[in-house]
């Protein structure tokens, strides 16, 4: 268990590098069982959903080698076939090395997945994709026993939604598979690219990554390779809006920008001064932030779910009404009522929130992350506000962020971990 304590109102003036990205890095772990090899990964982020993915690769008995951002992943000797109950419950995306067993083994067996609370979370698309591509499975008392009477084969698979999980699933599943697999309305995000890429690093024949329709030629055996993820963009963002509402300038290295595109224009709309160099991205603020235009959660590259919390946390200290719909997820408001015990005003209607926003009203309180970018918005607010704020339940937000208080307290915020 752990707390972060800030005070408030102190001004940025510092540099961050971004930490890798926690959605890209989590299926490449997955990926690494399919090369039956060495499998060298730079630049992953230290963050505890990882130490949750390498533990399930040590279960089912690959050699997982970390030294600081670098894992090193040996995967000739597995033997195993199941993820322990606790490690599915641990994280969600841990239902990513379904696909990427069963291609390498023929069988899996895992118990329904956990992870953030963000309503309910079925995994019926990845398992009605990986049917189709030749997997059978029995559930037992919230335990999926799958398997695979020959191979898995290739398939047309169309997505009634484009989940950015379900897609990747079926990439893992696809590049060994015999045959091709087509992928229709899968999902475009930029880590679906980076999973593609490494798995083409690997030998795979992946194309239309980042497209709506993606083709998989399977192919007979993948091997080894090095590959360094790509930065974390919702982070980015993160350090982005904490800089908004505490003033100051802060110069954010390591980001690929065309990854931001949806967001840096709101955060300019907002009245946050942007400028962007060849090596990063320099953000700058003097706290007269105005209200946002509607914003809507959407696939990429619509505005991201994943930064819907940081953005409502801005927004309360913005002039002027604010209004997000939350189209992904159906409960994915939880930060919401914590803003309110720091002076928020804000009013929940299903999926429509309204934020009447004034600096004036927001102060220092003790609040309770409840998930992992609920939480980080809740640091955002502690930064912007007046006073001292104890943010509890830090062990969600250590799920998707890298010492986030050392990274902060070094451009100029006061905050503590505790
Ligand atoms: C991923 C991201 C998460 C992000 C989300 C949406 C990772 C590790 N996590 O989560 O940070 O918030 O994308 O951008 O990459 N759904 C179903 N059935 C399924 C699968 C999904 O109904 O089989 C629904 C979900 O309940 C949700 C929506 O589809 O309402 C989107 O989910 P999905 O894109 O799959 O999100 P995740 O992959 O879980």
């Amino acid at each position: 268990m752990s707390e972060y304590i800030i005070n408030g109102r102190k001004k940025f003036d510092g540099i961050i590098k971004v930490q890798g990205a926690k959605n890209s890095i989590l299926p490449i772990l997955a990926g690494t069982v399919l090369c039956q090899g060495k499998v060298i990964l730079h630049y992953c982020p230290q963050i505890s959903d990882v130490e949750t993915a390498i533990n399930i690769l040590r279960c089912l008995g690959c050699r997982v080698q970390r030294d600081n951002h670098t894992i090193t992943v040996d995967s000739k000797h597995m033997n195993g076939y199941t993820i322990p109950d606790e490690l599915m419950r641990e994280m969600r995306s841990s239902v990513m090395f379904l696909g990427a067993i069963l291609a390498r083994t023929g069988y899996a067996e895992i118990s329904l997945p956990g992870g953030c609370e963000l309503g309910a979370r079925p995994i019926d698309m990845h398992l009605s994709a990986l049917v189709q591509m030749g997997m059978t499975f029995e559930e037992n008392h919230g335990k999926i026993y799958c398997q695979t009477a020959n191979s898995l084969h290739g398939a047309n698979i169309h997505l009634s939604f484009p989940s950015v999980g379900a897609t990747e699933n079926i990439l893992l599943a696809g590049v060994l598979a015999k045959g091709t697999t087509i992928i229709t309305n899968c999902a475009r995000e930029p880590e679906i690219v980076d999973l593609a890429d490494f798995l083409n690093s690997c030998g795979a024949k992946i194309t239309g990554a980042g497209e709506s329709v993606i083709y998989i030629e399977g192919v007979d055996r993948l091997h080894d390779t090095q590959y360094s993820v790509i930065p974390d963009r919702i982070v980015c963002a993160t350090y982005m809006t904490a800089v908004a509402v505490s003033g100051g300038k802060l110069f954010l290295e390591n980001v690929i920008k065309p990854h931001m595109n949806s967001i840096l224009s709101l955060i300019e709309q907002s009245g946050c001064q942007i400028e962007e160099t060849k090596s990063g991205i320099c953000i700058q603020s003097d706290c007269q932030l105005q209200k946002f235009p509607l914003i809507r959660t959407m696939p990429y590259p619509g505005f991201p779910t994943d930064m819907q919390a940081p953005f409502m946390a801005m927004s309360c200290f913005a002039q002027g009404t604010s209004v997000f719909v939350e189209n992904i997820f159906d409960s994915r408001y939880r930060h919401a009522y914590e803003l309110c015990r720091m002076g928020a005003k804000i009013d929940i209607q299903g999926k429509v929130a309204i934020v009447e926003g004034n600096r004036k009203n927001m102060s220092g309180s003790t609040v309770e992350a409840k998930d992992l970018r609920g939480g980080a918005s809740l640091i955002v607010a502690g930064l912007g506000a007046e006073g001292t704020t104890v943010v509890k339940g830090g062990e969600y937000i250590e799920r998707g962020y890298e010492k986030i208080e050392e990274y902060l307290s070094n451009a100029g915020a006061d905050i503590v971990k505790i």
